[in-house]
């Protein structure tokens, strides 16, 4: 995600972008810039690094007045976060300014094109080329200077989701926008409106906005919106009026980032998969840099990272050996090099980092480098150390996870490792493209299983509620289940500060067993009755034993899963889905489980004690 903010008024626009880019900083911190209509040209100014960096830039050098501006705040996710990939983007002219929220999927051709007419690119992002396909539009016939007409037209050449905000030097009293896919809302004022990713850049100056539709550009003056679709047809969008307080808006209307987080889980999961897999069911993951040969090569898998990362990677062990059939060791960051491991030239190591500052698992990363390994990061954030440090990388989508207990975070981490143990598959041949066709198809339907789980959990916050006096809860599953029995726990304990235990549901009756006595609270992940049958019945006859001895049990099964109705206490129902990908959604009731509970006993959400987001020491 990034902030983007647009204005047109009677005020300084410089002070309004900023003020609007400090409350949109949550949305990407990686570099952040402005421009201004200033005398038949822009004045820009852009730095990478926290908002404060451009803010001492323009102390030092200030820009001259201006009433139209735009500005962003950047969350990577092409091209790292340097000052020349900072936006705003510029034309060759310089009298074009973009800035851009998402992923244009077609980015490498129309570059191409561009290039191949002599333009000259001065960035690697994929914004940059909207700023050169606007300049060639402005001006030319049935355009004229009409920069909503030219962005309608640039609209239509592009794929992939996004938010545009755009201004050009002959039009000063003017900006634009469009979206597809991504957020952007405008805010009306009196003599003055405003463009933004969402209502909390304009709040202190308006309540007033509108909510801008898919496949629509509107342009901004002092005095008017317009606001059209693509095909330049004129729409009427919903009015309404923001009654969020500033800082409830930053967190989207949501009481915590954490809540937030949790329900952009679908977009977050929908946005990793974009752009990865061709109509024909094929896997595109040329961005890893590692070459076909190289992953050939591979004999062994190592997955490294701490906390909710290493869950992850216990459930792509599931998914790597059995679409891969390649061994796959899944270690803590903090154990891995201290164990003295057995790597070499054919073994890849997979290192999961939302930060991708984690120390622990850095230096295990240098660790594996210095024994030959090759390394593939999976973070969250573009150019971070780790993925600097790795020989590849595969970045989540997930947009930046402010809350410490990880989230949205987790389940791209979980959708990231599918498509790297997919992509090995299709590689290997030990996948049919049938076979991937089928997996494929179904992580598609991930990010609306995910939307309908959060539809439906409002039974998990009540049992939170009865719960909440409990001194212990233990989570049990088998398979990719024990992965998530961790992670349940993990949450638990991280956010109530409550003693949470996970596992491995055959393991109960080598000793935890002994912890069951009635009204013990049991979580219990149940995998598809679909699948592997003998993996289900099993976890049904755990049920059993465990009631038998007065647990009290909450049951997460698919829908219309009879056979363990008979046992639960409580059940909470899961859409149909394959037994490896169940993770990505038997998670999600425990994320809300676990942060109910935190709300219940009076905790900080959003920054639990003792903890932090990112643990760069070891
Ligand atoms: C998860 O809720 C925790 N915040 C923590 O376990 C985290 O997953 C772990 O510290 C790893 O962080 P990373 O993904 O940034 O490396």
């Amino acid at each position: 995600m990034c902030g983007i903010v647009g204005y047109v008024g009677n005020k300084q626009a410089l002070d309004v972008v900023l003020e609007g880019l400090r409350r949109l900083e949550y949305r990407g911190y990686d570099s952040a810039g402005v421009a201004l209509a200033v005398d038949g040209t822009l004045a820009t100014a852009k730095r990478s690094g926290k908002l404060a960096n451009l803010e001492k830039t323009l102390a030092e050098t200030p820009l001259p007045a201006s009433t139209t501006g735009l500005g962003h705040t950047r969350w990577a996710t092409h091209g790292p976060p340097t000052d020349r990939n900072a936006h705003p983007h510029l034309d060759t002219a310089g009298r074009v300014g973009v800035v851009h929220n998402g992923i244009i999927e077609n980015f490498a051709q129309l570059r191409s094109e561009l290039e191949d007419s002599g333009v000259a690119f001065e960035s690697d992002t994929d914004t940059e080329v909207v700023s050169h396909l606007l300049a060639a539009e402005f001006g030319s016939p049935g355009v004229g200077h009409d920069l909503a007409e030219a962005m309608r037209r640039v609209c239509r050449r592009l794929e992939g989701a996004f938010t545009l905000v755009a201004m050009h030097s002959d039009v000063p009293d003017a900006v634009v926008a469009a979206r597809r896919n991504s957020p952007l809302v405008v805010g009306l004022g009196d003599g003055e409106n405003f463009l933004a990713s969402d209502v909390s850049a304009f709040i202190g100056h308006t309540r007033e906005a509108l909510e801008v539709g898919d496949g629509q550009v509107v342009e901004i003056t002092r005095d008017g919106v317009t606001v059209t679709d693509f095909a330049g047809r004129e729409c009427q969008p919903g009015r309404y009026h923001v009654d969020w307080d500033a800082s409830a808006a930053e967190k989207g209307g949501f009481d915590h980032f954490m809540l937030k987080e949790i329900a952009e889980q679908p977009k977050a999961v929908a946005d990793t998969l974009l752009g990865r897999i061709d109509e024909a069911g094929r896997l595109h993951l040329d961005e890893m840099r590692l070459s076909d040969d190289e992953l050939r090569d591979v004999d062994k898998i190592i997955v490294i990272a701490c906390g909710t990362a290493f869950h992850a990677g216990l459930v792509a062990k599931y998914a790597i050996e059995h679409w891969t059939r390649v061994p796959c060791e899944v270690e803590l960051a903090s154990e891995f090099r201290y164990r003295d491991p057995i790597v070499d030239r054919q073994t890849l190591v997979l290192a999961i980092s939302q930060s991708g500052e984690t120390m622990d698992t850095l230096m295990a990363v240098r660790h594996a480098r210095e024994q030959g390994a090759r390394v593939l990061a999976i973070s969250n954030t573009n150019g971070a150390t780790i993925p600097r440090e790795s020989d590849a990388v595969l970045y989540t989508r997930a947009g930046p996870e402010v809350a410490v207990a990880s989230t949205k975070a987790h389940l791209t981490q979980l959708v990231a490792c599918y498509l790297v143990a997919l992509y090995l598959g299709q590689l290997r041949g030990t996948k049919w493209g049938d076979e991937i066709r089928w997996v494929v198809r179904e992580l598609a339907e991930l990010p609306a299983k995910v939307e309908h789980v959060l539809q439906t959990v409002q039974p998990v916050r009540d049992l939170a509620a009865s719960l909440r006096d409990k001194g212990s809860v233990l989570f049990i599953g088998r398979h990719v289940g024990y992965p998530v029995a961790l992670e349940g726990a993990l949450k638990l304990k991280e956010l109530a500060y409550m003693h949470a235990e996970g596992f491995a549901a055959g393991e109960l009756k080598h000793g935890p067993i002994a912890l069951i006595e009635p009204g013990v609270p049991v979580v219990v992940i149940v995998p598809s009755p679909r699948g592997r049958d003998v993996l289900h019945d099993k976890v049904v006859s755990n049920i059993q034993e465990i009631r038998a001895r007065g647990a009290l049990t909450v049951v997460i099964a698919e829908e219309g899963d009879d056979a363990v109705k008979p046992y639960a206490d409580h059940l909470v129902t899961l859409p149909e889905c394959p037994t490896l990908l169940q993770p990505v959604l038997a998670t999600v009731p425990l994320q809300v489980f676990a942060a109910e509970m935190a709300r219940l006993r009076g905790f900080d959400v959003d920054q639990p004690r003792n903890l932090a987001k990112s643990v760069t020491v070891e």
